[in-house]
């Protein structure tokens, strides 16, 4: 079996960080999204990857990844000229994949629990397509399956206004090479993408036998802001505790508390979970739960909880604590020194802030 992850797309939903970024490499607690995804499929035992990325960002992909063999995989890039859709992803991935079956799993999707279990099933089924489904309390954000009464899947829609079940079909899916029919045989839909559910669909109308199974721990899809820091919260839940930088002798630390080396902590607090990057000092400061704060940033008399600061960001006499926040790198806020009192703003397009 190989794999097939996505690292394209346009990102719209998280600008401006996807202004400058690939959404991929935005770190979750210090790891970038796309690490979790070569994680769970390296941990079920598959080592060819494919990676599709788009002719606009994909070089920071491959730089980021390489050819995988410092992890122990090998990863071939697939080259996307424009997001034309999900399908199209797997239609011009159809050399890579040549007739083996395959796990196409969305780079932005972060499951709990990997996909080991779904790898033996798909294995050991007699399905040409295995979906799997997450409970949600949102289904109307996403593909909702529709069940016959023997629980087959007999249909997959799209964002519908009253959703007939709680399950979102999540982003990572099993095929045989059936699915190349599929996307062979589908045309754009109306907003001109070649739609993953449309094959799907197609699948089910063809006698094609898709299966569906329940991802049980948790799943998220990291499209918005408020997925990032909840994909952030639910990681830094499960860490340990990994004291490998400087805490000095004023500084009180509780919790599962993540110092990488080269970090230092002066006269603050830190409470867990929270992960503090190589390089980074916290001087007269409070890093509260939920933080992720990468690598050589500096935070001096401030106070941060349930945020991601990525690399190089600096925070100083802040005045208000800084929560729910995400911050790219060399981001900084500052105290304006001198009169008049002012605040000054230097922000890049479709940046937002908001003030007390
Ligand atoms: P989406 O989240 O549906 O799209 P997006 O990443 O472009 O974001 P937005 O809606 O905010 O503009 O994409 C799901 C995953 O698939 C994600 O990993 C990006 C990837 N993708 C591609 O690689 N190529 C594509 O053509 C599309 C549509 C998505």
């Amino acid at each position: 079996m190989k794999a097939l992850l996505t690292a394209g797309g346009r990102g719209t939903r998280l600008r401006p960080i996807t202004h400058t970024q690939n959404k991929h490499l935005i770190p979750i607690a210090n790891k970038p999204i796309l690490q979790y995804a070569i994680d769970a499929v390296k941990q079920a035992g598959i080592t060819e990857i494919g990676i599709v990325v788009g002719v606009d960002n994909g070089h920071e992909v491959e730089r980021a990844f390489g050819d995988g063999s410092q992890q122990g995989v090998a990863i071939t890039y697939i080259w996307q000229e424009a997001p034309l859709g999900l399908a199209h992803v797997v239609k011009i991935s159809q050399e890579f994949i040549g007739d083996d079956s395959f796990v196409f799993y969305l780079g932005d999707n972060i499951v709990v629990g990997g996909i080991e279990r779904f790898v033996e099933q798909f294995n050991n089924g007699a399905s040409d397509c295995l979906l799997t489904l997450a409970r949600v309390r949102d289904p109307e954000r996403f593909g909702v399956p529709e069940f016959n009464d023997e629980g087959a899947i007999v249909g997959v829609i799209e964002k519908p206004t009253s959703p007939k079940s709680p399950f979102a079909v999540s982003g990572i899916y099993f095929y045989n090479s059936s699915i190349f029919t599929a996307v062979n045989a589908i045309q754009p839909s109306s907003r001109g993408e070649l739609e993953i559910s449309d094959a799907h669909d197609y699948l089910l109308k063809n006698g094609y036998r898709v299966g569906h199974s329940e991802i049980t721990g948790w799943w998220k899809d990291t499209g918005m802001p408020s997925d990032l820091l909840e994909a952030n919260r639910l990681v830094l839940s499960k860490i340990e505790e990994k004291i490998d930088g400087r805490i000095d002798q004023f500084s009180d630390i509780a919790g599962a508390v993540v110092i990488e080396e080269g970090a230092e902590v002066i006269s603050s607090r830190v409470r867990g979970p929270a992960i503090i990057g190589r390089g980074t000092k916290i001087i007269d400061s409070y890093v509260g739960p939920y933080s992720a704060i990468g690598n050589n940033c500096q935070l001096d008399g401030c106070e941060v909880e349930y945020s991601i600061l990525m690399e190089r960001v600096r925070l100083n006499n802040v005045g208000v604590r800084v929560e729910g926040s995400i911050l790219a790198n060399d981001v900084e806020i500052v105290r304006a020194a001198g009169k008049p009192r002012v605040q000054r703003f230097m922000l890049g397009e479709q940046s937002r802030i908001e003030l007390v």
